[in-house]
């Protein structure tokens, strides 16, 4: 079964998901049926995947909808107080859905500068009721600080890009100290980590695959993570971790492999 983690908000979040990104909608109803199936309790969507349909209808037939720990994301061009209100409403209309248990800012978007205001929408939904639990994606330290500054609300999560090979141990101490839970997106660095040395010799140790072995090393280090398969024998692999830990000695050798340029996504501080 897997474990959960509570948010500064109080509410708990399931440590392990669903990521949809280039889920194509026409299969994406049947991998969210499947993957609710095979244990999943947590699914990640975002209006710019284009899915959002096929998400709510995957959660219907698989008849656990009310159980599943759903997530959607604000697009950058919805920046802005009013807009942000709609294209939630829109989200909603899409997802078939009355709330949300997570609504994210996907993006910063330093040169919008329509971040805090956007964030501002956010707390109105969550006060309503509507997003229950209400967060960010891509901050970096300075754009947290300025949310919170501004507005003295503390997002519950800042979903970012994060793997072994990118592994943001200045971001992670940031949000440990002020209590906001961390998301790994492109967990398993997209299939880069699959061939790594180092850790085909941590997998062959425990008898996992690459992949179970990388998503336990998110799952040992308190992380939210959201790997992302449209298929079903891998929906069922990366979920089947909760029967072993990664020992000291494994993860200073997963450690190891971080390095400055590891990134295999965009960069929140120029992507506009
Ligand atoms: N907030 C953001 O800006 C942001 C950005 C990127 C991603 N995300 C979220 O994070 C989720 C995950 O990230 P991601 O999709 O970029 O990358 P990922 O989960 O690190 O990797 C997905 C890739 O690995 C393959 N794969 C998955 N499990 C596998 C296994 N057991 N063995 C071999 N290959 C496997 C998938 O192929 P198949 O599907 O063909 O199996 C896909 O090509 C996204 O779906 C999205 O929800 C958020």
């Amino acid at each position: 079964m897997t474990p959960s983690i509570t948010l500064n908000d109080g509410r708990t979040m399931p440590q392990l998901g669903l990521g949809v990104w280039q889920s194509p909608p026409e299969v994406t109803a049947e991998v969210v049926r499947m993957a609710v199936e095979k244990g999943y309790r947590a699914v990640d969507t975002a209006m710019i995947y284009r899915n959002e349909e096929a998400v709510g209808e995957g959660l219907r037939a698989s008849g656990l909808a009310d159980q599943v720990f759903l997530t959607t994301k604000l697009w950058n061009a919805d920046q802005g107080y009013d807009r942000t209100l709609r294209a939630f409403d829109e989200s909603l209309a899409r997802l078939q859905v009355d709330s949300l248990d997570l609504y994210l800012i996907h993006w910063p978007t330093p040169d919008r500068n329509l971040y805090v205001e956007t964030w501002r929408a956010l707390v109105k939904l969550k006060a309503e009721g509507r997003a229950k639990s209400i967060g960010v994606s891509n901050f970096a330290i300075g754009h947290l600080q300025r949310v919170i500054d501004e507005t003295g609300v503390v997002p519950a999560v800042n979903q970012i890009e994060l793997h072994p090979r990118f592994a943001q141990a200045e971001l992670r101490a940031f949000h440990a100290r002020l209590g906001i839970a961390t998301e790994s997106w492109s967990p398993l660095g997209r299939g880069h980590m699959f061939d790594n040395p180092v850790v085909a010799k941590v997998a062959s140790k425990h008898g996992k695959t690459a992949a179970q072995t990388v998503i336990r090393w998110h799952l040992d280090l308190g992380l939210i993570v959201i790997p992302k398969s449209v298929h079903a024998e891998r929906l069922a692999e990366n979920i089947d971790v909760f029967d072993f830990t990664l020992d000291a000695d494994d993860l200073a050798a997963l450690a190891a492999l971080d390095v400055p340029d590891g990134r295999v996504g965009l960069d929140p501080m120029t992507f506009n």
